[in-house]
């Protein structure tokens, strides 16, 4: 019977629409959620949010792990247009979200399934979301990297370790009261193509085509090493994978001297084709790359969770 109550509770939060459900937080704490963390709802200005930063539009598929009563599966059927999955244990938040996909009417574009969000094969994913424990996420990461360069991920209040976000933002929610009460962080990032390695370049300079070795370490979408050209110049390489998209600088090291030089191209398995730019000249030069010898990632301190 409380249940019952509870749940007409949740139906009729529903149909005050998703503007009014923000102020269905507090009431949804009544559930508490099955699995490794507790339920807590985003609130809906978050979620919007949320959905913006990770630009979820109609061609996406939203993986949304934990997903509660729903509202960021529903939030990005209704608003984006995406398709969307929802997994969670707790039937009764299952059963509300189902509801709530009904009245909203979505149900076209997404499913609300029962499962142990870390069972979940997340590989036909462009985009996923969480609001989890920071533990939980860890664990999850490992999967998550692996994933297609490109899938992005968007996290409400914790981070990925040392991972860090590509974008952030803090955002002033005074009906938060769990967490940091009236505060909500949210965490975006863009699955990282695998550029570590060493790779082999020309670049066409003064109509002379130049060779280049570069030697490219990888810490999640950060790169480093060192650029070496024929006949001994070089310098470091300080750059960031975005999915497949690659950008560096090179810059001299030490004694050398060597005029700085901006990379950015597209990586496509063990070729990287795209542009140069060098030194104060605005033009765009051609520049290829071939990978001769495929590195790994480097470690991170936090590995395997906590
Ligand atoms: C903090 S709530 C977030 C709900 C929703 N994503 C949102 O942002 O409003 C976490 C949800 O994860 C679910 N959950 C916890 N452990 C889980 C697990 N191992 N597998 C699937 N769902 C789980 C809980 O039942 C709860 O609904």
């Amino acid at each position: 019977m409380k249940a019952i109550k509870r749940y007409q509770r949740y139906l009729s939060l529903w149909a005050l629409g998703l503007a009014a459900s923000m102020g269905a937080a507090a009431s949804a704490h009544a559930q508490s959620g099955v699995g490794d963390v507790v339920y807590v709802p985003t609130p809906q200005v978050v979620v919007d949010e949320m959905l913006n930063m990770v630009k979820l539009n109609k061609s996406d598929f939203l993986i949304d792990l934990g997903s509660g009563d729903g509202r960021l599966v529903i939030t990005a059927a209704k608003k984006h247009g995406a398709r969307a999955l929802g997994v969670d244990l707790d039937r009764y938040l299952l059963k509300v979200a189902n509801e709530a996909a009904q009245k909203e009417g979505v149900t076209e574009r997404v499913t609300f399934r029962e499962q142990n969000l870390f069972q979940t094969d997340l590989s036909d994913a462009t985009v996923i979301s969480t609001y989890l424990l920071p533990s939980m996420n860890l664990k999850l990461r490992p999967s998550i990297l692996a994933l297609k360069p490109g899938t992005r991920v968007v996290a409400h209040d914790y981070a990925m370790g040392d991972w860090y976000p590509d974008e952030q933002k803090t955002l002033v929610v005074p009906e938060k009261k769990v967490g940091n009460p009236g505060i909500s962080y949210i965490f975006s990032w863009v699955v990282p193509a695998l550029a570590a390695g060493q790779w082999q370049s020309t670049i066409n300079v003064s109509g002379k085509d130049v060779a280049y070795q570069f030697d490219l370490t990888q810490f999640f979408q950060n790169i480093d090493g060192n650029a070496t050209a024929a006949g001994g110049a070089g310098g470091e390489v300080r750059g960031k994978m975005t999915g497949e998209q690659i950008r560096f600088s090179v810059s001299s090291r030490g004694a050398q001297k060597i005029e700085r030089h901006e990379f950015q191209g597209v990586m496509k398995g063990d070729t990287i084709t795209g542009t140069v730019r060098i030194g104060l000249d605005s033009t765009q030069r051609p520049w290829t790359a071939k990978l001769i010898k495929r590195g790994a990632m480097t470690r991170a301190q936090d590995e395997g969770g906590n």
